[in-house]
């Protein structure tokens, strides 16, 4: 399979920030039993200045993916290039200079405590051996970039959990990277926090045009802050593309779980049909689909249903019992014309047993 999500679509030629070609990766099992093969065949080509979410179950290969991106972990097969680079290929001070375009944040920043802000963020710089006067204007810069103002001498323990991830993001980028690789950057947030850390992670990428790659448990994550979606299962991909299309896509592994629909009372006499429906078509809320129902002599209650807005689009998933207006279930012609012209419409539906 060929991910691309460049602009040219499917088997695009143009030039994009990380492509990784058959990435394979089989580790030696420890106690000498059976190899495991954490990454199989992975093909993935992730566009400039977009924001791509990586999930998968524990153990699916993200971190391992991750590592090898930064070239922590050489592959078994395939190659990993990142900004034309074959990571896969570089060694020693090669692989370090490579190593400056890819920024690093983590899920705890692990900051030095015995510094402040500016100088955690400047550390990398000092060990890149960029000169005293150059560091601390780029320091200066980085601390307003991640709106840090006012708290840069602050100590790590005088710094409130989304400050403390500012700073990581901030040294994350000290080095002017062209990528951003993010492990689980707000799993130790509360929700205010990890919104306010997402919305600086899209506006730097806005700012800066980087490519930031998530990985992340938290489908919220996803739905806020990503344009394109990679499911890892046991190391190869399940399911990968532009987010709109893949939540948009109720037969795919993902959709489910990225617009979950409420459970809904049980004990209905009627038909039940779920739809999704606002990725195409005319039908843009729920409230469509009711007004058709009611064309074909059919009442239809919305008895569970879910509305996200995804890359700026409405995107509704509903579950509808359907009677006809003397409170028995709708005919089976009524509910096939009804079907029919929701499938027309761009709205998939389906029905389901009660
Ligand atoms: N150095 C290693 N040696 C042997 N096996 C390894 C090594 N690193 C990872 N693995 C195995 O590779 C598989 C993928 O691990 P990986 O850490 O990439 O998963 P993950 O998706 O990051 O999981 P989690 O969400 O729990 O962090 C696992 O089965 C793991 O046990
Ligand atoms: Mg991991």
């Amino acid at each position: 399979m060929n991910q691309c999500f460049g602009p040219g679509g499917p088997g695009c030629l143009t030039a994009g920030v990380i492509t990784l070609d058959g990435l394979t990766k089989v580790f030696p099992a420890p106690g000498g039993g059976d190899p495991v093969t954490a990454l199989e065949g992975i093909d993935l080509h992730l566009d400039e200045g977009r924001v791509h979410g990586i999930v998968g179950r524990s153990g699916a290969g993200k971190s391992t993916l991750i590592r090898c991106l930064t070239g922590l972990e050489k592959p078994t097969a395939g190659r990993v290039e990142v900004d034309g680079t074959d990571i896969a290929a570089l060694d020693g001070a090669a692989l370090r200079a490579a190593r400056r375009n890819i920024g690093m944040v983590f899920q705890h920043a692990n900051l030095l405590d015995s510094r402040t802000a500016a100088q955690n963020i400047s550390h990398p710089l000092e060990i890149a051996g960029v000169p005293r006067a150059q560091r601390e204007a780029r320091v200066a810069e980085l601390v307003e970039l991640v709106g840090l103002s006012g708290r840069e001498h602050n100590h790590p323990a005088q710094l409130s959990g989304g400050q403390i991830q500012r700073v990581g993001i901030a040294r994350g980028l000290a080095a002017e990277p062209k990528v951003l690789l993010c492990d689980e950057p707000t799993s130790a947030l509360d929700g205010s926090t990890t919104r306010q850390i997402l919305r600086l992670i899209a506006d730097l990428r806005e700012r800066l045009g980087i490519t930031v790659v998530i990985i992340t448990h938290e489908m919220g994550v996803v739905r806020e802050v990503c344009d394109t979606v990679t499911l890892l299962q046991d190391g190869r991909i399940a399911q990968s593309g532009d987010l709109l299309e893949v939540a948009g896509d109720p037969h795919g592994p993902l959709s489910g779980e990225l617009i979950p629909l409420p459970p809904a009372p049980t004990g209905i006499d009627a038909v039940l049909v779920n739809c999704d429906y606002g990725r195409t078509g005319r039908f843009r809320t729920s409230e469509d689909l009711v007004r058709l129902a009611d064309e074909h002599g059919a009442e239809a209650h919305i008895v569970a249903g879910i509305i996200e807005t995804i890359s700026g689009t409405q995107v509704g998933r509903v579950q509808l019992a359907l009677q006809n207006r003397t409170g028995e279930p709708i005919s089976r012609e009524g509910l096939a014309a009804f079907l029919h012209e929701l499938d027309a419409e761009g709205v998939v539906a389906t029905e389901v047993s009660a």
